[in-house]
């Protein structure tokens, strides 16, 4: 079987993590699948689905379409530059069409909305799935695009089941999936704390964030949080990661994020570290993990990695994220948008050494049973089977 996933960003995210963890889930199930991956831009997930075996492409989108989001309706400027660029649309989706053509492939694995806009538009000839890792129901641009073009979509695979019910909302008559995340267990597993990455042991306890700077993560809510936790907790904070997609407006600069420090008086508590490549080092190094998005998260890839480390977890009770987390036995909840319920879980587990440990040892266990990317391949094949 030959597939191609198609995925606009070239640089590691969420969704892109998932794409890498299940083209290696899927050649371990089949190892005579041949795997292709198309990309709009050239970048690092291209080479790392190399060294899975990956056939890599890119066809080079129009900047001011890849550029436009969701809040392209209330900029005018940004709209007339989006407008510019569609007219070297019809060149790119031609370009994008030969490609698809030349691969020949048996099925089409979209993993973006826009990806998932473009395989819908066009009869490509080829069944194609959308694997959806965000909710649509709040787009108001892209909700009605996706419903316009959905017809030729085989198969909607949703991260989880907060994503399943929202596509069902927005896509009545669509066959829908659940398929949950996995984690890649050979790189994401507990271990010794490298002091390369905080620096030694110093008997505080390390809090972090990890999280693109999409405003929508909560580093704001997280700051907020930590100025409530009392100085005298021997803690220090850390954000780590940086704006990595193009979508103008949608993200925190770090500049902002440094003056929302100085507003809540903790700029000496709170150290900002880009991206990361080697992650679970840096989750291995933090003795919490905190994820604060400020709208339900539609999986939560980073709460599932950090418990695959052996972490302890702090975790929104929202969306996806609270299916895959029992709260106060594997990891610890908090409320969504609420910096004293966040400020009252860091506080207490900083202080309380037996309960971090005892939900970083059920966590790593939770996520060895739970997010086994073995699972994926298997799973994909099927859908893949039942789309031909
Ligand atoms: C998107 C979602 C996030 C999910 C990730 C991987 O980034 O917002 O919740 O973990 O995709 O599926």
């Amino acid at each position: 079987m030959r597939v191609i996933f198609l995925n606009t960003i070239a640089r590691i995210g969420g969704a892109e993590r998932c794409l890498l963890t299940l083209i290696k889930s899927l050649r371990r199930a089949d190892d005579s699948l041949d795997a292709h991956l198309l990309c709009f831009e050239p970048g690092p997930l291209l080479d790392e689905a190399h060294k899975l075996g990956a056939t890599t492409h890119v066809v080079e989108l129009p900047r001011a379409v890849a550029n436009a989001g969701e809040g392209v309706l209330r900029d005018p400027r940004r709209l007339a530059r989006l407008a510019g660029g569609l007219c070297a649309l019809p060149g790119f989706i031609d370009r994008l069409r030969r490609t698809v053509a030349r691969i020949r492939p048996d099925v089409i694995h979209s993993n973006n909305m826009k990806t998932h806009l473009l395989t819908g538009g066009r009869d490509l000839g080829v069944p194609v799935c959308w694997h959806m890792h965000d909710f649509v129901s709040n787009r108001r641009v892209m909700r009605p695009m996706l419903r316009a073009v959905a017809r030729r979509t085989r198969v909607v695979i949703a991260i989880s089941n907060a994503v399943a019910e929202d596509v069902r909302r927005v896509l009545p008559r669509a066959r829908v999936e659940v398929v949950h995340n996995a984690v890649d267990l050979d790189r994401y597993f507990p271990g010794v704390p490298d002091e390369q990455i905080f620096g030694p042991a110093d008997g505080s306890v390390r809090v972090g964030l990890a999280a693109t700077y999409a405003r929508w993560k909560g580093q704001d809510v997280f700051l907020r949080a930590v100025a409530r936790v009392p100085r005298e907790l021997h803690a220090r904070f850390f954000i780590i990661g940086g704006p990595i997609y193009q979508t103008a407006g949608s993200q925190f600069t770090r500049d902002e994020l440094k003056s929302l420090a100085e507003a809540s008086s903790v700029v000496d508590r709170v150290t900002f570290l880009p991206f990361q490549s080697d992650m679970p080092a840096v989750y291995r190094a933090l003795d919490i993990v905190v994820h604060a998005s400020t709208q339900p998260e539609p999986f939560g890839l980073t709460i599932a990695e950090a418990m695959a480390c052996g972490r302890s977890v702090i975790a929104i009770r929202a969306g996806g994220a609270q299916e895959i987390f029992d709260d106060g036995k594997d990891a610890l909840g908090a409320e969504m948008k609420s910096e004293a319920s966040l400020a009252a879980a860091m506080e207490r587990l900083i202080k309380d050494a037996d309960l971090r440990n005892r939900l970083a040892e059920a966590a790593a266990a939770s996520a060895r049973s739970k997010f086994h990317s073995d699972r994926l391949g298997v799973a994909l094949i099927q859908i893949y089977r039942s789309c031909l």
